[in-house]
């Protein structure tokens, strides 16, 4: 069996066009949706990233404002500036790029911005709602993740899905997403015992571990769904995700490659919760 890939490229495209309708019936009503993006420090990954969500908020209209500070700002300042956020009428998400420098505590910042402008979903009160099966904003990649598998018609209901990492940013609220989909789930991590054989039993593996080409195909059940959202840089400058895309497609039911799979999801969800926290100002 060779897998379906799955293409978050054109899925991502599809959904940036109807967000690029609802934008434009926002700015007629006068609610052009605005995205702040902080970026502290050099990161050369998170320069990446925050150039890519510029360009897909400049692609769609969206209004957006990067601000670059210093690894070396201070807390209280980064804190002041999300304040200044919160309160500007131009604004409706705010983003704090990650990593945080280390003399900063990304619980205080991110605990700083106004829940109605989470556009990340990294809020508690974002965490809890996604928890109790409440309206707020779901962290992009997860969303991504079951957007792109929504639209490809694949069901999560009823089946079981490993879990491949327990971060913040991807496994916790992952497996909170699936729960809601009725998956079964597992979420496995670097101490779990006998990887193998719990990834084997699953209909759905979603990886997310952060090392290169860890997935391999005895980590999967022949005719699995395997998502990936990997990204690591090898030695030699290119991109792999954390399964073995060669290897694994030839027995997996559908797969997503690296790049062109979650990653492009990602932002496309960032621009949806940003219209989201537009449209919820006219209510
Ligand atoms: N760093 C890696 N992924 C993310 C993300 O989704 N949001 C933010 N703010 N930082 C990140």
């Amino acid at each position: 069996m060779t897998a379906l890939i799955l293409d978050g490229k054109k899925i991502a495209n599809e959904l940036m066009a109807r967000l690029h309708k609802e934008i434009d019936s926002l700015i007629e009503s006068g609610a052009r949706p605005g995205l702040a993006v902080v970026l502290v420090g050099e990161d050369p990954a998170s320069q990446v990233y925050v150039r890519n969500k510029e360009k897909a908020c400049a692609d769609l209209g969206i209004h957006s404002v990067v601000h670059r500070l210093d690894s070396d700002t201070s807390q209280d300042k980064l804190i002041d500036l999300i304040r200044a956020l919160n309160e500007s009428s131009e604004i409706h998400g705010i983003l704090v790029q990650k990593p945080l420098p280390g003399h900063i505590d990304d619980k205080a910042v991110i605990g700083a911005i106004s829940a109605e402008k989470d556009v990340d979903g990294f809020h508690p009160i974002s965490v809890g709602n996604l928890l109790i099966g409440d309206e707020g904003f779901v962290p992009c990649t997860p969303a991504g993740v079951i957007e792109m598998m929504r639209s490809a018609g694949i069901s999560v209901d009823g089946k079981r899905v490993a879990v491949i990492g327990r971060s913040n940013i991807v496994g916790k609220p992952m497996a909170a997403l699936l729960i809601r989909e009725n998956a079964t789930v597992t979420v496995c991590h670097s101490k779990t015992a006998n990887l193998q054989e719990v990834t084997r039993e699953a209909d759905v593996i979603v990886a997310a571990i952060g090392r290169p080409n860890f997935v391999t195909p005895e980590y999967v059940k022949p005719g699995a769904v395997v998502i990936d959202v990997g990204v690591n840089r090898l030695p030699d400058g290119k991109l792999a995700g954390d399964v073995d895309f060669e290897a694994v497609k030839e027995i997996a039911s559908a797969i997503t490659p690296v790049p062109g799979g979650v990653g492009r999801m990602t932002i496309a969800m960032l621009m949806k919760n940003t219209v989201e926290a537009a449209r919820k100002t006219l209510e």
